[in-house]
């Protein structure tokens, strides 16, 4: 049956909030718009406008009304480990040992597909009551990891994008594949789900410790048979980790060049946390046009160290924001951009509220190569969308009466927001509840 989208108009009328570009070049005040009302037709926003004029245009669209209400794009986390939701704040370690004590034992038990479904499920009520509409997830060495996590989302119609984790050295053995069961088990996967629905495949290798070289190139090969897939790792995140990879690979100047070598560097790749890099390697990431992800709750919690955001947005890197779960110690976006914000200020830049909301939305779609589908509020896009209550606690709701515009209102909700800010979320043009 044909079924005309125009015919179950709706509006949603707040605060809605639309980027022209980004936010990081000329006064962030000049990269938004806002405006009184959005109208989504069937799983897509429509039209943005006064309310009045899209009343007009749609006599017959029911009217949802958010006062009090900044109206966003559903926030994008362009870097997550789903099979660690049971392990977040884990006390004690840092990176390489946290891998070993918390990590890899709960990654193990997702061989099983009852339990990676739980977890699934699990994972996507929390970003989705943290009105994440869109994630970029790790699995784990397992498919069943991966056929869980997309299944899933499916079920939800949610945009996700996920890979299986490949690592054939030092991991604990029933964590292990091989070179050629991690080409071949990805490749399956990618198969089966790459631009399926709203899924799409990302080749995972986990990051050059846990690679030979062989499994390396493998993958490597992989993304040069489909090269249109992102690909994700983690790059430079603790010195200890950058001490260890120059041991395992001595042949190679530093840490990028131990995937440029394998094929591992491109313009759709995302690197995870990128904190610790030389020169050289910045450049080249810049050149390449790849992604990087900053992961700010996850950096203090492991005690990482400070991504130098600023730096590299003058350098002109794309960079996502990211919870890190469950390195990182929080579920929410909002309480990311805090932590962005206040990594920011340990550094002398006072990241500006509509520069926090973008990385948070557009960044993270850029990362993923996604800013012409989500990310904005902008016609023709996917109907991904939230409404952040501005005074959801009396702590902030306090602060953001005083306030003399809209961003000094946003503020304090992005500073002291969670899940209580989450006034509606909508995922395809649809609430979710
Ligand atoms: N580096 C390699 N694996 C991981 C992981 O699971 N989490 C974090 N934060 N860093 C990593
Ligand atoms: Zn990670």
């Amino acid at each position: 049956m044909n079924i005309d989208p125009l015919q179950n108009p709706k509006i949603i009328a707040g605060h809605v909030v639309s980027f022209r570009h980004s936010p990081f070049h000329g006064e962030p005040k000049a990269a938004v718009k806002i405006h009184e009302a959005v109208a989504l037709a069937g799983t897509r926003i429509h039209a943005i406008g006064a309310l009045a004029d899209l009343q007009r245009e749609f006599p017959a669209a029911r009217v949802e009304h958010y006062q009090n209400c900044l109206i966003t794009a559903g926030f994008v986390d362009s870097h997550v480990h789903y099979p660690q939701t049971a392990i977040i704040a884990s006390w004690g370690k840092r990176l390489l040992d946290w891998l070993n004590s918390y990590t890899f034992p709960e990654e193990a038990r997702f061989g099983d597909y009852s339990y990676a479904r739980e977890i699934a499920e699990r994972y996507f009520d929390l970003v989705l009551t943290n009105g994440t509409t869109t994630v970029c997830s790790f699995g784990t060495i397992h498919p069943e990891s991966i056929n869980a996590f997309f299944e899933a989302a499916q079920a939800r119609n949610l945009r996700v994008a996920a890979g299986k984790t490949c690592m054939d050295r030092n991991a604990p053995h029933n964590l292990r594949d091989t070179a050629q069961t991690a080409y071949d088990e990805s490749k399956k996967l990618l198969e089966a789900w790459h631009n399926l629905d709203r899924c799409s495949y990302v080749i995972s290798p986990r990051f050059s410790p846990t690679s030979t070289s062989e499994q390396l190139s493998a993958l490597g090969a992989l993304w040069a048979e489909f090269p249109d897939c992102l690909m994700q790792t983690h790059l430079a995140e603790q010195h200890d980790e950058v001490a260890w990879v120059n041991k395992l690979f001595p042949e190679y100047r530093d840490y990028l060049e131990t995937y440029e070598a394998h094929g591992l560097l491109g313009p759709n790749g995302l690197y995870g946390h990128a904190i610790h890099l030389e020169a050289r390697e910045r450049d080249r990431l810049k050149e390449v046009g790849a992604a990087l992800v900053h992961c700010p709750t996850s950096n203090t919690f492991i005690g990482s160290g400070l991504f130098p955001l600023s730096d590299l947005v003058q350098l002109g890197l794309r960079i996502g924001l990211a919870t890190d779960t469950g390195g990182g110690s929080s579920f929410s976006m909002l309480r990311t951009m805090a932590a962005a914000y206040e990594i920011g200020q340990l550094q002398g830049v006072a990241i500006h509220p509509i520069q926090l909301l973008w990385l948070a939305t557009i960044g993270s779609a850029s990362a993923m190569r996604l800013e012409d589908k989500i990310g904005n509020i902008q016609e023709g896009f996917e109907a991904d969308l939230v409404a952040l209550d501005l005074a959801s606690t009396g702590a902030i709701e306090q602060r953001s009466k005083r306030a003399e515009n809209l961003w000094e209102a946003v503020f304090p909700t992005i500073m002291m927001g969670d899940d209580r800010a989450i006034a509606q979320v909508w995922i395809a043009g649809e609430h979710y509840s």
